[in-house]
């Protein structure tokens, strides 16, 4: 008698099937619009709605940096780091004086959960850079003066 041993295929892992992982990052991206960033509840809820296992779709979400696993701020600050804005001074000067202003670090978020700090490739605001962006809006050829400013209103809004 031969021992007959589990065999993995691809069919094991449903994740391999294209239409499933298009629908695991449409769940994702849905769950993340409505809560702000995944929860472990929002990641289990997820999972039991695609028949997924929690380490499946938590394994995809941590993959892609567009998805969060840590509360956001109110406010999610992205400063581009590309080309563009690192020739025209943009970059590390404006990480730095937005981290220095609000006394955190890119990744972190203010202790008031106001503001997450975010440092991105490009914004596609390339020929208008330096470039920011909170959450949906898009802020360019940023300047030391700009975004005082612009910190300055959104510390004021509720
Ligand atoms: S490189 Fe900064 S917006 Fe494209």
């Amino acid at each position: 008698m031969v021992a007959t041993s589990p065999i993995t295929t691809q069919t094991d892992n449903p994740l391999q099937d294209g239409r499933k992982r298009a629908m695991l990052l449409a769940a994702l991206y849905i769950a993340q619009e409505q809560f702000g960033w995944l929860s472990e509840e929002a990641i289990q809820r997820v999972a039991e709605r695609l028949n997924l296992t929690v380490g499946q779709v938590k394994s995809t979400a941590s993959f892609y940096t567009m998805f969060k696993l840590q509360p956001q701020g109110k406010y999610r600050i992205q400063v581009c780091e590309g080309l563009s804005c690192y020739l025209v001074g943009g970059a590390e000067p404006i990480i730095n004086y937005i981290a220095e202003k609000l006394g955190i670090q890119p990744g972190e978020t203010t202790p008031d959960g106001k503001f997450t700090l975010e440092v991105v490739q490009c914004l596609a605001a390339c020929g208008t850079a330096p470039a920011v962006k909170v959450n949906d809006e898009l802020y360019e050829n940023m300047t030391f003066s700009a975004i005082d400013q612009l910190l300055e209103r959104l510390q004021q809004e509720n």
